[in-house]
């Protein structure tokens, strides 16, 4: 891992704070605060999420980044959360993931801030239909491409760069559609602005298409 990965991870929870206060926070106990069951957590990075889940829930929090969840770690050691938290260093698409979790035995996938950052999001989706009980659901906390095409102009011309600074992270996904047209259903959803567009959704897998 790279020193830039090191400095990414140190400063993510300073960098993200003024949001989490202002809107995030909110989004996240709204989204993830009712969830019970078995729980895949993607891309947990710094373990933000960690202080939402109940005591109801029993998380698997992964991330391929070994500096963030150095941090996330950190916070399970020192603070007392109501879940049973466990954390491992692996990715979407590895084996060992593919081998732990048996189809159709999660009650609920977690994914926030994360399906802007992974290489093959479709590929994501695949193993999330998957590992979802029929009933599960997925929980997408993510900032999404714009809809003016002034904004998404630039989103577009921003992303090469945006993606080396940013530790793999597109502004130019239009999630919220990838999601349907993966065969997600929306049971509750919506669309807001916090510097860019952002959405915040529960989707359930629909039938047939696990
Ligand atoms: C912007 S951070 C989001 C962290 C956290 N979920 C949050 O809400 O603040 C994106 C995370 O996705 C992780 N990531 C990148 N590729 C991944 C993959 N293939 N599978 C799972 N997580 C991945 C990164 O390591 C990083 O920690």
């Amino acid at each position: 891992m790279s020193l830039y990965n090191k400095i990414f991870a140190h400063i993510y929870d300073p960098f993200m704070a003024a949001a989490e206060r202002k809107v995030l926070g909110r989004w996240r106990r709204e989204l993830i605060g009712p969830l019970q069951g078995k729980i895949l957590e993607v891309g947990a990075g710094t373990g933000v999420n960690f202080p939402y889940y109940s005591k109801e829930a029993e998380v698997l929090a992964i991330d391929p980044s070994e500096e963030m969840l150095a941090f996330a770690k950190r916070k399970l050691e020192r603070e007392n959360f109501p879940a049973r938290i466990e954390v491992q260093a692996l990715g979407i698409g590895d084996a060992s993931l593919d081998e732990q979790i048996a189809p159709h035995s999660l009650d609920a996938i977690v994914s926030t801030l994360v399906l802007c950052t992974i290489p093959d999001p479709k590929a994501a989706f695949e193993r999330f239909h998957q590992w979802l009980k029929p009933d599960g659901k997925l929980l997408a906390l993510e900032h999404i491409h714009g809809e003016k095409p002034l904004r998404r102009k630039v989103e577009q011309l921003l992303t090469p760069v945006w993606k080396v600074l940013a530790e793999g992270c597109h502004l130019n996904r239009d999630t919220d559609r990838y999601l349907r047209e993966a065969g997600f259903r929306p049971l509750s959803e919506k669309y807001f602005h916090l510097g860019l567009r952002w959405y915040a959704a529960e989707l359930q897998p629909m039938p047939g298409e696990a």
